[in-house]
């Protein structure tokens, strides 16, 4: 294990425990480019796993135009995540599954938002997509373009793996799943960024921007949606627009509705992907491990979920008053599950910090979320993760980091913007 790891005490350490409780807010998108938030989760999870914020900034210091966040509570710890995740009854996730309430003059409805029924028949309409016989197909290209990808990749010297790999992949994907042009594919990789590009993360200038840019990609996609209506594609936008209970939506909601499958098809997997590398660099045994042993890759891609947890919160909203350790989440209070940190819980995961591609219950992890809103996608990224690691192994010797990787500014998107490496044959 490198030096890094065997300091004592995390980054932010001091300020997670000489701050009062009070005055701690994971959601503040500075601490996680940093990996400070580790250390408050430590102390929540001991101190105060049920904690009430008074005003969540989202940011070190809110600009003058954005609305206030309010108060929300975190919670912390494994099972008391599980136990609000499989409970919709108690727990919306009306009207967003983020600490910030949609903005009334741009709503983007989508179903991960929405409650049942409406969300269930949404969500049916597309599940084809993920089914066995569609994977399996999907196996076939996935593995090709990985191949070409990962033989196109120069050896011993240094190169973006985030942008090379990590993106491409992912948003090669996309557009197979989209049947979206494949030359114009890197749009998607913006509209994803754009689409969860918060203040002060330099991807868009203003919230001006960040709309412009979403009508831009929901008039693209508007044209797909009008030649694909009476199509018999096995596509999510010919699903969509032929579908009984989807294909009278609201613009506003196929807007909503992409953006969530845009989101979600790509950031995640794209951060599993580079966390892969970054794991492997910090804990070379592990790399070594599973290339002396190719039949450990399915639960060392859930042991990089589990430690990645690329979204790191999921917010629901209480329909009723509810308990708990001593104290009551008010109805309509915010509630921010925080999977990265359920995710590191030492009564759940024995120490949890470290990877460990033979870990007992790595597939327990919570990254996927748990009850009605599980990852719909979880088969497919853990299909493209699996098929990514064999065809490593396969290639590479090992792969190096050569700097500290640039992470995202973002509390709820966990993730890498850059990360040099160089592979070795
Ligand atoms: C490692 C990769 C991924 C991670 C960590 C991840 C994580 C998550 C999480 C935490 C949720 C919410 C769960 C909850 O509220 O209980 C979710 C929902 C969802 N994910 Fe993923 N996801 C990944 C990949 C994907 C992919 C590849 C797709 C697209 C094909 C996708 C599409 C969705 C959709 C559509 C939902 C909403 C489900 C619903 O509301 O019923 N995800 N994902």
């Amino acid at each position: 294990m490198n030096q890094a790891f065997k300091a004592p005490r995390r980054p932010g350490h001091d300020y997670a425990y000489n701050t009062p409780l009070a005055d701690l807010d994971p959601s503040n998108p500075l601490l996680w480019p940093k990996e400070e938030m580790w250390s408050i989760f430590e102390r929540l999870r001991d101190e105060d796993p049920l904690h009430f914020c008074e005003e969540a900034w989202m940011s070190s210091e809110r600009p003058d135009d954005m609305e206030p966040i309010g108060a929300y509570w975190s919670v912390t710890r494994y099972a008391d995540i599980m136990a609000i995740d499989t409970d919709h009854h108690r727990f919306s996730s009306e009207p967003a599954i983020v600490l910030p309430d949609p903005a009334e003059d741009f709503p983007l409805p989508m179903f991960i938002a929405m409650d049942p029924p409406k969300h269930d028949v949404q969500r049916q309409t597309i599940a084809p997509i993920v089914s066995s016989p569609s994977l399996s197909k999907m196996s076939v290209i996935i593995r090709e373009r990985t191949q070409a990808v990962l033989d196109s990749v120069p050896i011993n010297q240094e190169f973006d793996w985030v942008d090379t790999v990590s993106i491409e992949l992912t948003t090669m994907m996309l557009a197979t799943l989209f049947d979206f042009p494949f030359e114009d594919r890197r749009r998607l990789t913006r509209w994803s960024d754009v689409a969860t590009a918060g203040p002060e993360t330099g991807i868009v200038e203003s919230e001006e921007q960040r709309r412009a840019e979403l009508m831009e990609c929901f008039e693209y996609f508007m044209g797909l949606w009008h030649q694909r209506i009476g199509g018999d594609g096995q596509d999510l936008i010919t699903m969509l627009a032929n579908g009984e209970n989807t294909k009278n939506m609201e613009p506003t909601e196929y807007l909503g509705n992409l953006v969530l499958l845009i989101v979600g098809g790509n950031d995640t997997t794209r951060n599993s992907m580079s966390a892969s590398i970054y794991g492997s660099h910090l804990f070379p045994e592990q790399w070594a491990k599973v290339k002396a042993n190719r039949d450990l890759i399915p639960n060392t891609v859930a042991e990089i979920i589990r430690w990645q947890t690329p979204l790191a919160y999921m917010r629901r909203t209480a329909l009723e008053d509810v308990e708990m350790h001593g104290k009551t989440i008010k109805k309509g209070d915010k509630v921010a599950m925080w999977y990265a940190s359920g995710n590191r819980d030492e009564r759940k995961f024995e120490n949890p910090n470290a990877l460990d591609f033979e870990r007992k219950n790595a597939r327990n992890h919570m990254a996927f979320g748990f009850g009605i809103h599980r990852c719909f996608g979880n088969r497919l990224a853990e299909l493209q993760l699996q098929i990514l690691w064999d065809e490593m192994l396969k290639r590479f010797s090992r792969v190096e980091v050569i700097n500290e990787p640039t992470r995202n500014i973002s509390s709820f998107v966990k993730g890498y913007t850059k990360m040099n490496v160089i592979v070795r044959d």
